[in-house]
C-alpha cells in the first residue's frame, strides 16, 4: 500500500525555472496551488503583468492532497451560515460555489484541458434519525433559497435514513487541471517560478523577497494555504484540521458514481469514479485538529472499519492512504480579499473542505478587487469582516491549553525505541528533543518548539511531519516549513 494521493503524477508535471533576478510585475502571486494559479490566470486574462512564485512545484501543496470534490455545498451548514450571514449571505455562499464550478467547466472547454472533469450529483445522507432531522432542515432552507435539491427518506444503495441530492456538482483530477492551467497562464505572459520561496514582503509597494531575487509589484496576493506572513494575525481566526483518506478499488456498480457526505461530526466523505473493470472509491474523514490526534495509523484503520460497515460483504482492496490539511475559519466561510493592515496585500485562505471551489472563487474575487470592482461576493468573503467572536475566543483558549500541555508533558521515549523512518519526542539529558530516525538509521535532532509562537510539535506518522497543535504549522521531518503560519524551520540541535 502506498502513501501518496491519487493525483501524484510528479513525473508528468511541467517544470518552471527558479527566480534569480529582480523583476517587475503588476501583481505578485505567492503560492502555486489552485488558488494561486487560477488567480494568475484570471489576472493575465484581464491584461495584468503577473509573477507567480511557488516554493516547491506547482500543485505540490494541499492541492495535490485533496479528494477534489467540486461542490457548492459548504462544510458549514446552511442553517449555520444563515445564522451568521443572514439568508442572503447563506444563499450567496452556495451560489458562488456553483459559479466556481461553472467557471472550471468553462475554462476546461475554452482551454481544451484534459482533467477528467465530470458533472455528477452530490448526496448528503443521514445514517440515523438525528441526522435525518438535520437534513430536513437543510433541505427546507436550500429549497427556499431556490436551489434545485431533492430530498428522500430512503436508503441510498447502502444503509441511510434519508438523503438530499444536489445536482450539477463535479469531480476532476486537480493536479492535471492546475498544471495545465499553469501552462495556459504562462502562454498568457505569467512569469512562473518554482523552487522560489518568498522570504519576506516589505515596503509600501509590495516587494516580495526570495533567496535569489525580488519581485517589485503593486499588489501581492497571498495564496499559500495559510498566508505565510500571517497578516492581520489571521492564524488566530483559523483552525487547522488533519483529514485522512484511503483509496480502494471496489467492484463495478456497487455505488452510484457521485460524491457523498454523511451528517456525522466529524463527517465522512467519499467519491466513486468508474473505470473499465472496477470502481475507485476515495474515502475521507477522521478529522482532528492538527497535532492533536492519535497515531495516524489509528485514523486510517477507523476509515477502513467505516468502509466495511458501509459496504458489508463487498470485497475491496485498499491501494493507497494519505492525509491532508484543511483550514476552518471562525465563521465558516473563507477569507478572500484585502487585509486590514497591509494595504497592498490580498489573501485567500480558510477554504475548509471546499478547496477546489473556493480556490477558483478566490481567483475571481481577487481579480475583481485589483480591477477596482466591489461585488456582493467580495463583501461576503472579505477578511475584514468581524464575525464568529465565539470561535475566536475558543481558538485563543485552545492556544493557551495546548501551549501549557506541551510544556508540562513529560511523556518521552528513548532514542533506541524510535523505529527507522519514524520520529518521536525523546528525552536527552533532561531536555526534550524531536528525533527523526531515517530508514538507514541516520538521526536528525530538532528542537520540538514551534517557531511560530512556541507550542510543542507532535510527530505525524502518516505524513512523516512535525505538526503544531496550536495554529497548524507543519514541518518536514528534517525541520523545514511545510505549512505556516510558522516561517522558520525547527531549530537543529
Ligand atoms: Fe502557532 Fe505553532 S503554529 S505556535
Amino acid at each position: 500500500m502506498e502513501h501518496s494521493s491519487s493525483w501524484d503524477i510528479r513525473a508528468e508535471r511541467p517544470s518552471f525555472p527558479a527566480l534569480n533576478a529582480t523583476i517587475d510585475a503588476d501583481v505578485a502571486v505567492i503560492g502555486g496551488g489552485i488558488a494561486g494559479v487560477m488567480t494568475a490566470y484570471q489576472l493575465a486574462k484581464a491584461g495584468k503583468r503577473v509573477a507567480l512564485l511557488e516554493k516547491g512545484k506547482i500543485a505540490d501543496g494541499e492541492t495535490g492532497w485533496t479528494t477534489a470534490f467540486v461542490t457548492c455545498v459548504t462544510d458549514a451548514s446552511l442553517t449555520e451560515l444563515t445564522r451568521t450571514f443572514g439568508a442572503a449571505g447563506a444563499k450567496l455562499a452556495w451560489a458562488s460555489g456553483q459559479l466556481a464550478i461553472d467557471e472550471i467547466e468553462r475554462i476546461i472547454a475554452a482551454e481544451h484541458i484534459d482533467c477528467d472533469f465530470v458533472r455528477r450529483s452530490a448526496y448528503i445522507y443521514a445514517p440515523d434519525t438525528e441526522g435525518l432531522a438535520t437534513l430536513h432542515r437543510e433541505y427546507e432552507l436550500a429549497s427556499s433559497y431556490g436551489f434545485p435539491v431533492a430530498m428522500k427518506d430512503a436508503p441510498l444503495g447502502f444503509s441511510t435514513t434519508g438523503y438530499i441530492e444536489v445536482p450539477n456538482q463535479a469531480t476532476f483530477h486537480p493536479v492535471k487541471f492546475v498544471t495545465e492551467l499553469a501552462k495556459r497562464a504562462e502562454k498568457l505572459g505569467v512569469q512562473i517560478f518554482e523552487q522560489t520561496e518568498a522570504t519576506g514582503c516589505t515596503g509600501p509597494e509590495g516587494i516580495v523577497e526570495t533567496k535569489n531575487g525580488k519581485v517589485r509589484a503593486e499588489t501581492v496576493i497571498l495564496a499559500t494555504h495559510i498566508p505565510y506572513n500571517d497578516p492581520d494575525d489571521i492564524s488566530s481566526r483559523i483552525t487547522a484540521y488533519q483529514s485522512y483518506v484511503i483509496e480502494a478499488t471496489i467492484p463495478k456498480g456497487v455505488l452510484k458514481e457521485a460524491i457523498y457526505w454523511d451528517t456525522n461530526k466529524p463527517y465522512h466523505y467519499f467519491r466513486v469514479d468508474g473505470f473499465a473493470d472496477h470502481d475507485r472509491l476515495i474515502l475521507g474523514g477522521e478529522d482532528h485538529k492538527t497535532g492533536q490526534g492519535e497515531d495516524s495509523a489509528v485514523h486510517t484503520k477507523n476509515l477502513e472499519t467505516f468502509l466495511k460497515e458501509l459496504l458489508p460483504g463487498v470485497s475491496y482492496t485498499i491501494v493507497r492512504t494519505w492525509s491532508g490539511q484543511i483550514l476552518e475559519t471562525i465563521d465558516g466561510l473563507p477569507y478572500i480579499g484585502d487585509t486590514f493592515f497591509h494595504k497592498h496585500h490580498l489573501m485567500a485562505t480558510g477554504f475548509s473542505g471546499n478547496g477546489m471551489t473556493f480556490g477558483v472563487l478566490s481567483g475571481l474575487i481577487n481579480r475583481d478587487h485589483i480591477l477596482g470592482k466591489t461585488t456582493e461576493m467580495s463583501k461576503l468573503y472579505s477578511p475584514r469582516r468581524l464575525k464568529g467572536l465565539k470561535g475566536y475566543m475558543e481558538r485563543g483558549a485552545n492556544f493557551v491549553s495546548q501551549w501549557m500541555k506541551g510544556k508540562m508533558n513529560r511523556d518521552t521515549v528513548t532514542l533506541e525505541s524510535v523505529n527507522p523512518g519514524e520520529g518521536a519526542i525523546v528525552d536527552i539529558d533532561g531536555k526534550k528533543v524531536a528525533i527523526y530516525k531515517s530508514p538507514s538509521g541516520h538521526v536528525v535532532k530538532l528542537s520540538p518548539v514551534c517557531t511560530h509562537l512556541g507550542c510543542t510539535v507532535q510527530w505525524n506518522t502518516e505524513g512523516k511531519t512535525w505538526d503544531c497543535p496550536c495554529h497548524g504549522s507543519r514541518f518536514k521531518k528534517e525541520g523545514g516549513v511545510l505549512n505556516g503560519p510558522a516561517t522558520k524551520p525547527l531549530e537543529k540541535i
